[in-house]
Protein backbone atom coordinates (compact mmCIF):
# COMPACT_ATOMS: atom_id res chain seq x y z
CA UNK A 1 0.00 0.00 0.00
CA UNK A 2 1.23 3.34 -0.50
CA UNK A 3 2.31 5.87 1.72
CA UNK A 4 -0.45 8.33 3.16
CA UNK A 5 2.03 11.96 4.13
CA UNK A 6 -0.03 14.71 5.54
CA UNK A 7 3.04 17.92 5.44
CA UNK A 8 2.96 21.22 6.49
CA UNK A 9 4.65 23.65 4.68
CA UNK A 10 5.16 26.48 7.23
CA UNK A 11 6.98 28.68 4.64
CA UNK A 12 8.35 32.09 6.08
CA UNK A 13 6.14 32.19 9.37
CA UNK A 14 6.71 31.65 13.20
CA UNK A 15 9.31 33.24 14.97
CA UNK A 16 10.90 31.19 17.75
CA UNK A 17 7.81 31.39 20.05
CA UNK A 18 5.06 31.09 17.64
CA UNK A 19 7.31 27.71 16.10
CA UNK A 20 7.73 26.33 19.72
CA UNK A 21 3.80 26.89 20.64
CA UNK A 22 2.69 25.42 17.47
CA UNK A 23 5.07 22.24 17.96
CA UNK A 24 3.72 21.77 21.51
CA UNK A 25 0.17 22.45 20.39
CA UNK A 26 1.01 19.32 17.73
CA UNK A 27 2.30 17.14 20.21
CA UNK A 28 -0.93 16.87 22.05
CA UNK A 29 -2.66 15.60 18.85
CA UNK A 30 -3.25 11.83 18.56
CA UNK A 31 -1.72 10.74 15.73
CA UNK A 32 -3.48 8.73 12.83
CA UNK A 33 -2.04 5.25 12.14
CA UNK A 34 -0.78 4.96 8.60
CA UNK A 35 -0.52 8.51 8.23
CA UNK A 36 3.08 9.73 7.91
CA UNK A 37 2.90 13.77 9.36
CA UNK A 38 5.53 16.37 8.57
CA UNK A 39 6.12 19.95 9.44
CA UNK A 40 8.43 22.55 7.40
CA UNK A 41 9.31 25.48 10.04
CA UNK A 42 11.72 27.70 8.79
CA UNK A 43 15.22 27.16 8.60
CA UNK A 44 17.16 29.09 12.08
CA UNK A 45 14.21 26.59 13.61
CA UNK A 46 14.84 23.10 12.50
CA UNK A 47 17.29 22.23 14.83
CA UNK A 48 15.25 23.44 17.60
CA UNK A 49 11.77 21.14 16.16
CA UNK A 50 13.94 18.16 15.63
CA UNK A 51 15.08 18.42 19.21
CA UNK A 52 11.05 19.41 20.44
CA UNK A 53 10.03 16.19 18.40
CA UNK A 54 12.47 13.51 19.35
CA UNK A 55 9.66 11.54 20.72
CA UNK A 56 6.93 11.93 18.47
CA UNK A 57 6.08 10.69 15.25
CA UNK A 58 6.09 13.92 13.28
CA UNK A 59 8.49 14.47 11.72
CA UNK A 60 10.83 17.91 10.50
CA UNK A 61 11.69 18.44 6.42
CA UNK A 62 13.35 21.70 5.55
CA UNK A 63 12.15 24.22 3.19
CA UNK A 64 14.75 23.91 0.60
CA UNK A 65 18.47 23.51 0.18
CA UNK A 66 21.17 24.11 -2.08
CA UNK A 67 22.63 21.71 -4.58
CA UNK A 68 26.43 22.04 -3.55
CA UNK A 69 27.70 20.21 -0.80
CA UNK A 70 29.26 23.54 0.11
CA UNK A 71 31.48 26.38 -0.49
CA UNK A 72 31.02 30.29 -1.36
CA UNK A 73 26.79 30.44 -1.29
CA UNK A 74 26.11 33.28 0.90
CA UNK A 75 22.64 32.81 2.93
CA UNK A 76 22.52 28.98 1.73
CA UNK A 77 21.81 25.61 3.73
CA UNK A 78 23.84 22.29 2.49
CA UNK A 79 22.07 18.76 2.10
CA UNK A 80 24.87 17.86 4.84
CA UNK A 81 24.48 20.52 7.48
CA UNK A 82 20.23 19.45 7.34
CA UNK A 83 21.90 15.87 7.72
CA UNK A 84 23.82 17.17 10.67
CA UNK A 85 20.88 18.23 12.18
CA UNK A 86 18.89 15.42 11.97
CA UNK A 87 16.67 16.61 9.09
CA UNK A 88 16.24 14.05 6.51
CA UNK A 89 13.80 15.14 4.26
CA UNK A 90 13.94 18.65 2.40
CA UNK A 91 11.00 20.52 0.01
CA UNK A 92 12.24 20.96 -3.41
CA UNK A 93 10.98 22.81 -6.51
CA UNK A 94 7.83 25.05 -4.25
CA UNK A 95 6.31 27.43 -7.00
CA UNK A 96 7.48 29.90 -4.92
CA UNK A 97 11.13 29.04 -4.88
CA UNK A 98 10.06 28.49 -8.79
CA UNK A 99 8.50 32.30 -8.98
CA UNK A 100 10.79 34.22 -6.88
CA UNK A 101 13.89 32.68 -6.55
CA UNK A 102 14.20 31.48 -10.14
CA UNK A 103 14.09 27.98 -9.64
CA UNK A 104 13.96 26.18 -13.11
CA UNK A 105 13.54 22.13 -13.57
CA UNK A 106 17.41 22.27 -14.74
CA UNK A 107 18.54 23.43 -11.05
CA UNK A 108 15.95 21.19 -8.95
CA UNK A 109 17.12 18.06 -10.95
CA UNK A 110 20.60 19.08 -8.88
CA UNK A 111 19.08 19.65 -6.01
CA UNK A 112 17.34 16.26 -6.23
CA UNK A 113 20.72 14.15 -7.15
CA UNK A 114 22.09 16.24 -4.11
CA UNK A 115 19.85 15.30 -1.84
CA UNK A 116 19.36 11.55 -3.06
CA UNK A 117 23.06 11.42 -2.60
CA UNK A 118 22.73 12.17 1.26
CA UNK A 119 19.97 9.59 1.39
CA UNK A 120 17.72 12.38 2.31
CA UNK A 121 13.67 11.93 1.13
CA UNK A 122 12.27 14.72 -1.45
CA UNK A 123 9.22 16.40 -1.51
CA UNK A 124 9.13 17.34 -5.27
CA UNK A 125 6.67 20.47 -5.89
CA UNK A 126 5.16 20.54 -9.04
CA UNK A 127 2.38 22.01 -10.92
CA UNK A 128 0.77 24.62 -13.77
CA UNK A 129 0.22 28.40 -13.91
CA UNK A 130 -3.63 29.62 -14.26
CA UNK A 131 -2.75 31.01 -17.82
CA UNK A 132 -1.48 26.86 -18.51
CA UNK A 133 -4.84 25.86 -17.28
CA UNK A 134 -6.87 28.52 -19.41
CA UNK A 135 -4.91 28.14 -21.96
CA UNK A 136 -5.13 24.08 -21.93
CA UNK A 137 -1.28 23.46 -21.53
CA UNK A 138 -1.68 21.82 -17.74
CA UNK A 139 -0.84 18.13 -18.78
CA UNK A 140 1.95 19.49 -20.79
CA UNK A 141 3.71 21.72 -18.42
CA UNK A 142 3.13 18.62 -15.48
CA UNK A 143 4.71 16.55 -17.54
CA UNK A 144 7.35 18.84 -18.55
CA UNK A 145 8.57 19.33 -14.91
CA UNK A 146 8.67 15.86 -14.30
CA UNK A 147 10.63 15.25 -17.14
CA UNK A 148 13.21 17.71 -16.81
CA UNK A 149 13.40 17.66 -12.95
CA UNK A 150 13.11 13.89 -11.77
CA UNK A 151 13.03 11.71 -15.04
CA UNK A 152 17.35 11.27 -14.88
CA UNK A 153 16.60 9.45 -11.53
CA UNK A 154 16.66 5.55 -11.89
CA UNK A 155 13.72 3.75 -10.70
CA UNK A 156 14.94 2.73 -7.04
CA UNK A 157 15.31 6.55 -6.16
CA UNK A 158 11.88 6.84 -6.45
CA UNK A 159 11.58 5.37 -3.02
CA UNK A 160 12.57 8.67 -1.74
CA UNK A 161 10.56 10.82 -3.54
CA UNK A 162 7.04 12.23 -2.36
CA UNK A 163 5.55 14.08 -4.80
CA UNK A 164 3.21 17.26 -4.24
CA UNK A 165 1.07 18.48 -6.90
CA UNK A 166 0.50 22.21 -6.57
CA UNK A 167 -1.55 24.34 -9.12
CA UNK A 168 -0.23 27.72 -8.52
CA UNK A 169 -3.37 29.19 -9.15
CA UNK A 170 -4.60 27.50 -6.47
CA UNK A 171 -1.80 28.59 -3.54
CA UNK A 172 -3.10 30.70 -1.17
CA UNK A 173 -6.38 32.15 -3.02
CA UNK A 174 -8.80 30.35 -1.70
CA UNK A 175 -9.23 28.55 -4.69
CA UNK A 176 -8.84 24.95 -4.37
CA UNK A 177 -8.70 22.51 -7.49
CA UNK A 178 -12.03 20.21 -7.58
CA UNK A 179 -11.60 16.88 -6.11
CA UNK A 180 -12.01 15.59 -9.45
CA UNK A 181 -9.53 18.14 -10.90
CA UNK A 182 -6.76 17.28 -8.59
CA UNK A 183 -7.84 13.36 -9.33
CA UNK A 184 -7.63 13.93 -13.16
CA UNK A 185 -4.03 15.48 -12.45
CA UNK A 186 -3.15 12.77 -10.18
CA UNK A 187 -3.51 9.98 -12.47
CA UNK A 188 -1.94 11.41 -15.04
CA UNK A 189 1.03 11.74 -13.14
CA UNK A 190 0.96 8.17 -12.23
CA UNK A 191 -0.13 7.23 -15.67
CA UNK A 192 2.94 9.64 -16.95
CA UNK A 193 5.42 7.40 -14.52
CA UNK A 194 4.18 4.73 -15.74
CA UNK A 195 5.12 5.15 -18.73
CA UNK A 196 8.56 6.27 -17.61
CA UNK A 197 8.85 3.81 -15.42
CA UNK A 198 6.66 1.06 -15.58
CA UNK A 199 3.61 0.54 -13.50
CA UNK A 200 4.84 -0.63 -10.19
CA UNK A 201 7.33 2.36 -9.55
CA UNK A 202 4.13 4.30 -10.35
CA UNK A 203 1.91 2.44 -8.01
CA UNK A 204 4.45 3.05 -4.78
CA UNK A 205 4.77 6.85 -5.80
CA UNK A 206 2.64 8.69 -3.23
CA UNK A 207 1.36 11.86 -4.66
CA UNK A 208 0.10 14.57 -2.41
CA UNK A 209 -2.03 17.57 -3.20
CA UNK A 210 -1.45 21.10 -2.18
CA UNK A 211 -3.56 24.71 -2.47
CA UNK A 212 -5.78 25.76 0.00
CA UNK A 213 -6.50 22.38 1.74
CA UNK A 214 -8.58 23.35 5.06
CA UNK A 215 -10.49 20.76 7.30
CA UNK A 216 -13.83 21.90 5.14
CA UNK A 217 -12.06 20.05 1.91
CA UNK A 218 -9.96 17.82 2.61
CA UNK A 219 -11.71 14.48 3.04
CA UNK A 220 -13.42 14.92 -0.40
CA UNK A 221 -9.94 15.42 -1.80
CA UNK A 222 -8.09 12.77 0.01
CA UNK A 223 -11.01 10.34 -0.81
CA UNK A 224 -10.09 10.19 -4.45
CA UNK A 225 -7.74 7.20 -5.37
CA UNK A 226 -4.58 8.73 -6.18
CA UNK A 227 -4.41 11.23 -3.64
CA UNK A 228 -2.23 10.04 -1.08
CA UNK A 229 -2.36 13.19 1.01
CA UNK A 230 -1.71 17.14 1.16
CA UNK A 231 0.97 19.43 1.37
CA UNK A 232 -0.70 21.91 3.37
CA UNK A 233 0.08 26.00 3.80
CA UNK A 234 -2.11 28.32 6.08
CA UNK A 235 -4.13 25.73 7.64
CA UNK A 236 -0.71 23.70 8.59
CA UNK A 237 -0.20 26.74 11.34
CA UNK A 238 -3.30 25.66 13.56
CA UNK A 239 -2.68 22.66 15.37
CA UNK A 240 -6.49 22.19 15.32
CA UNK A 241 -6.75 22.70 11.88
CA UNK A 242 -3.54 20.76 10.73
CA UNK A 243 -4.91 17.20 12.74
CA UNK A 244 -8.33 17.71 11.51
CA UNK A 245 -6.63 17.22 8.01
CA UNK A 246 -4.50 15.05 9.05
CA UNK A 247 -7.48 12.78 10.16
CA UNK A 248 -9.76 13.60 7.32
CA UNK A 249 -7.46 10.76 5.31
P1 LIG B 1 -1.97 26.97 0.97
O1 LIG B 1 -2.46 25.70 1.66
O2 LIG B 1 -1.82 28.12 1.91
O3 LIG B 1 -2.76 27.26 -0.25
O4 LIG B 1 -0.47 26.64 0.47
C1 LIG B 1 -0.22 25.46 -0.22
C2 LIG B 1 1.24 25.33 -0.35
O5 LIG B 1 1.88 26.10 -1.03
C3 LIG B 1 1.91 24.25 0.40
O6 LIG B 1 3.23 24.10 0.00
Amino acid sequence: MRAKVVAGNWKMNNDQAATVALIDALKTKPSKAEVSVKIAPATVHLAQAVEALRDSSIEVMAQNMHAAENGAFTGEVSAQMLKSIGVTTTILGHSERRAYFNETDAALSQKVNTALGHDMEVVFCFGEELEDRQSEKHFEVVKQQLQDGLFHIDAAAWDKIILAYEPVWAIGTGETASPAQAQEMHAFIRQTLSDHYGQPVADKVAILYGGSVKPSNAKEIFSKPDVDGGLIGGASLDADDFFAIVHAI
